[in-house]
């Protein structure tokens, strides 16, 4: 019988320092402005593989995840190296979903990254960057990580000079916000800015910025229309901003609400006064720091 060979791996989760949303585009996404940011909450999974005549792929947690995202990777890995074989996925979920911390797509990303050192076989890096292109908007920054500037629909990524190492409070209350149905909320006048307007301002503000000199920058053009939809959200938004976080943002569409604060103490103590809502302790992880998670995964 041929037998499993098996590897385990972390898929952190990420937020977005800020994140600007412009116009509809003919293909129906919208042009985005945004800086991601890697935090340490992450998933787990257990890959296993073994080849087979057929190809199946199956995720043996049965978290029943809607459209699969770690599955459809790992069809499309084998697809694109010409293999066939078992794979069994076992994901051990920490990241919320629906809350704009990009859970599925962190999970779909580390298949992606981790099914080919499985199989002792490379994926060019833009043939990776396409499949995860394909999956998901958000899936291409998984494969970079740290703090990095995204553009276009978020899949146009530049590395920035990385945010100093942070401690930070994350919110989670149980809303599920759907991303599509976000976008469609928006309803907003465009409005012109020019990547590389962007790009210059977030390129200075990390080579030498500090938190509090991040924090102007820092908007979530999902915010108002969010908030107004479910004002619990913005009442935690606005208790983050007076427990003292030096930055406060929702991220992504929502619904997970973030404080970055000066220290360990400061985010320790703000996170007694939210002993009502699912809350995680984080820090922030640089892009050295992602890329040795990941090596330790394949060393191990
Ligand atoms: O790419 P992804 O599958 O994550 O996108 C989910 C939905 O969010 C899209 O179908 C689209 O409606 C919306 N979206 C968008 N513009 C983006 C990213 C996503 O309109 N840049």
């Amino acid at each position: 019988m041929v037998r499993f060979r098996a590897v385990r791996v972390k898929a952190l989760a990420k937020i977005n320092l800020s994140l600007r949303v412009l116009h509809r585009r003919p293909d129906g996404y919208h042009e985005l402005r945004t800086v991601f940011q890697t935090i340490s909450l992450a998933d787990e999974i257990s890959l296993r593989f073994r080849a087979q005549a057929r190809t199946t792929v199956c995720d043996e947690s049965s978290l029943r995840l809607e459209g699969n995202l770690a599955v459809r990777a790992a069809q499309a890995v084998l697809e694109a190296l010409g293999v066939c074989g078992e794979v069994r996925l076992n994901l051990r979920k920490r990241i919320p979903m629906g809350a704009g911390l990009g859970g599925g797509s962190s999970d779909a990303a580390a298949v992606l990254m981790a099914l080919p050192f499985l199989l002792r076989r490379e994926l060019p890096r833009e043939t990776l960057a396409g499949l995860a292109a394909g999956l998901g908007s958000d899936v291409p920054y998984f494969l970079l990580g740290g703090t990095a500037l995204g553009l276009s629909r978020g899949e146009e990524l530049y590395p920035l000079p990385q945010l100093p190492s942070c401690y930070g409070l994350l919110l989670t209350p149980p809303i599920h916000v759907s991303t599509a149905t976000a976008y469609q909320a928006l309803c907003r006048d465009l409005e012109l800015m020019s990547a590389q307007e962007y790009s210059l301002r977030s390129w200075g503000l990390s080579k030498q910025a500090t938190l509090e000199q991040w924090a102007p920058f820092c908007t979530n053009d999902f915010e108002p229309a969010i908030f107004a939809r479910h004002p619990e959200l913005g009442h935690l938004h606005e208790k983050m901003r007076r427990a003292g976080a030096v930055i406060a943002r929702m991220t992504g569409s929502g619904s997970a609400i973030y404080g970055l604060f000066a220290s360990r103490e400061a985010a320790r103590q703000a996170a007694r006064r939210f002993r009502e809502t699912p809350h995680f302790l984080f820090r922030t992880i640089n892009k050295p720091q992602y890329d040795r998670i990941w090596a330790k995964s394949f060393h191990a």
